[in-house]
């Protein structure tokens, strides 16, 4: 039951521009530029809004809430990363269908984008498909917005586009500014309720202890996931990435799991080990990058049956046998 009295709207200014910030128990579930609500009130609860003859534009808002009640905020507290929540579901060259994106909210995969696939297609598309469900959604800022000025913009426009509130990620390493002026603009973001949480990718272990340490200091924010390369032919992240992460309860966002193009990935030790578990290739190289804790695979599909087989292939148990097998096949 929703506690509609615990929905405040508030107006704020954004980058010069009046906003309409619409929050539930203090999490932000919607951002409107301008008085959307013709708001002269700085706070309104939404049960006022609607007696106020707003209920039309407060309809869409609604749909919004509902959801983020049903699901709430995105669980990276990893160790304790319930079985279903351990496969995402990525996103790059996407291409619309609504069956995958009802399977994968189905299941509660995590869903994978950024705001530079398709060149904001995907983001867009994403949007629309799940107006009517709820999803957890990670997304990854561009290279070229990755400045201090241009984050804010860039994640608002994600978050409007997307229509939920993303776990946020910066998609590379940045070179150019410290670590106080981004984590800065991701705080604030995150307190505006624009972004839900804090992620990095394709970054070292230097970088991310020097933003945590950034964050620790600054606000208290806590880094929720690093996004890497992660597959049987592609290991390096388990020098150092992936016991530092594992150790502090860091969600690792596994991409590329199937190695990108699945054919280059497999071999007669992968086949031979599918068919002793009755299973696909496939599903086997994902079952040996899920046998470790705390990672999340996020492979790519346009096809529903692969899908079936990824979602499934949560279930599937290497034996210690099978992993030293395939740890010498790739090695
Ligand atoms: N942060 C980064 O820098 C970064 C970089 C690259 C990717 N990513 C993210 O990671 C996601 C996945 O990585 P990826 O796109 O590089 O490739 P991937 O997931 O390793 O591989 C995708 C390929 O595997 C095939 N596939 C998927 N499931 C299958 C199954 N059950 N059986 C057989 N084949 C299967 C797909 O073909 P079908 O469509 O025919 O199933 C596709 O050709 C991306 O979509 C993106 O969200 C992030």
């Amino acid at each position: 039951m929703i506690n509609w009295n615990g929905v405040l709207s508030e107006i704020q200014e954004f980058e010069g521009k009046k906003k309409t910030l619409v929050q539930l128990n203090g999490l932000a579930v919607d951002s409107l530029y301008g008085s959307m609500w013709g708001l002269n009130h700085r706070y309104m609860t939404l049960q006022e809004a609607l007696t106020k003859d707003f209920a039309n534009i407060v309809g869409y808002t609604i749909c919004r809430i509902r959801r983020l009640v049903e699901i709430g905020p995105i669980s990276f507290r990893v160790h304790k990363l319930p079985k279903i929540r351990r496969m995402g579901f990525g996103t790059y060259g996407w291409k619309y269908n609504h069956k995958l994106i009802a399977l994968a909210v189905k299941h509660k995969l995590l869903i994978d984008t950024a705001e530079g696939y398709g060149y904001g297609r995907v983001e867009t598309e994403l949007g629309e498909a799940l107006i009517s469900y709820n999803a957890e959604i990670t997304t990854k800022v561009s290279r070229s917005h990755m400045s201090p000025k241009a984050l804010p913009a860039a994640a608002y426009r994600s978050r409007k586009k997307l229509g939920v509130v993303p776990h946020y990620q910066l998609h590379f390493p940045n070179n150019q500014y410290s670590d106080e002026q981004m984590g800065q603009a991701l705080v604030g973001l995150r307190k505006l309720g624009t972004i839900q949480s804090i992620g990095l990718g394709n970054c070292s272990v230097d970088m991310i202890e020097s933003m945590q340490a950034f964050l620790s200091d600054y606000s208290g924010d806590v880094i929720r996931s690093i996004q890497m390369r992660y597959n049987l032919a592609d290991r390096r992240i388990e020098r150092s990435v992936l016991p530092y992460c594992q150790k502090r309860g860091i969600a690792i966002i596994a991409y590329s799991p199937l190695g990108q193009k699945f054919s280059a990935l497999r071999t007669t030790t992968l086949d031979r080990i599918a068919i002793q578990h009755n299973c696909t290739s496939a599903q086997i190289a994902l079952a040996w990058v899920l046998r470790a804790p705390g990672i999340i695979p996020i492979p790519r599909t346009n096809n529903v049956d692969h899908l079936k087989d990824n979602i499934n292939a949560i279930n599937i148990r290497l034996t210690k046998p099978e992993i030293r097998k395939l740890n010498n096949a790739y090695r």
